[in-house]
């Protein structure tokens, strides 16, 4: 039997990887993709303030300074609007690759508010730890941003609205969909990524890309697939960014050509991502798979669901 909240001495919560943007939905709309993830274990510790006391798993090097932390960052956050009479110890337990694409810093830092909840004698609600979560994404994109945040930490494919005040929306996808991700060993910086990005969008690809993010919603509360295919294309980001990717063009071209209803960039890159049926899913996978490997890149690939619970307490 596990013990009330406010007895625990320590919790250790999971966090889900992400696929941010989904292509028409740039820093509002992502998915999460479960076979990855990140868990830290929260202590309590006597006086207030977090400690990072170490980190294992796929990343080396992760700051101890809890202010360049992406779990620290979101802890301290929780610490300054809470004001718990004890501290936070995390241990980061990292699955999720850096400068992969698929949230890593922002899986961190939901893991972390998700264990220290677990601590607190009032634990929060989901949407109220969106925000402390959100300020640790802050320190390794330098920009306040939720689309790997809220899938994370409440699972599927979800839409969120608003920053200071955010609206989160878990958006239905049709049956038999899957992702199929292909992560290149590159590393990516987000801000390397966010930082080539113009700051004008034309009236033609705004209008574009509105129709798209519309129908692409639409599509997937109606469970029209056609529609989904055709809103699957992102006319503002992706031609700025896939020069940043070796073999871009052709990663996308053998998805489609294997049937895929849409195929771009995972977040900020360089992981590409499909949607595809799941009985195309495997030939999908391995056009991405040879597309990468002829322009040089190894990698990992998986076909996943687009269903989760999102982040939670595993201990
Ligand atoms: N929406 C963000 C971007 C996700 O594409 O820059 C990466 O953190």
């Amino acid at each position: 039997m596990s013990l009330p909240s406010s007895s625990r001495e320590g919790a250790t919560a999971f966090a889900p990887a992400s696929a941010a943007n989904v292509a028409i939905g740039f820093d509002i709309l992502g998915f999460s993709v479960d076979v990855l993830g990140d868990k830290v274990t929260v202590k309590r510790t006597a006086a207030p303030g977090v400690v990072i006391s170490g980190s294992s798993g796929v990343v080396k090097d992760i700051p101890r300074d809890p202010e360049k932390n992406t779990a620290g960052r979101a802890l301290l956050a929780m610490q300054e609007a809470l004001k718990p009479a004890f501290g936070f110890d995390a241990f980061i337990e990292k699955g999720i690759p850096l400068g992969s694409g698929l949230g890593g810093s922002a899986a961190s830092a939901v893991a972390a508010v998700v264990a220290a909840n677990a601590l607190l004698e009032k634990p929060l609600s989901k949407i109220e730890l969106l925000k402390f979560a959100m300020q640790g994404e802050a320190v390794s994109s330098g920009s306040l941003h939720v689309d790997n945040i809220s899938p994370s930490l409440f699972g599927g494919l979800v839409l969120t609205v608003g920053i200071d005040n955010p609206r989160v929306k878990q958006i239905p996808v049709p049956n038999g969909i899957r992702a199929v991700l292909v992560h290149p060993h590159l590393f990516l910086s987000t801000k390397q990524a966010r930082g080539i990005l113009k700051g004008e969008v034309s009236m033609s690809d705004f209008i574009w890309q509105t129709a798209n993010l519309a129908g692409f919603i639409s599509g997937c509360y109606s469970n029209d697939l056609d529609v989904i295919r055709a809103s699957f294309d992102d006319v503002v980001i992706e031609k700025q960014r896939s020069q940043l990717i070796p073999g871009f063009d052709a990663v996308r071209r053998g998805a489609l050509d294997r049937g895929a209803l849409g195929c771009t960039i995972s977040g900020a890159g360089p992981t590409m991502f499909a949607w595809s049926l799941d009985a195309d899913a495997p030939k999908v996978r391995d056009a991405m798979v040879a597309a990468f490997t002829a322009a040089g890149m190894r990698t990992d690939a998986w076909i996943v669901p687009i269903s989760s619970t999102g982040a939670h307490v595993v201990a």
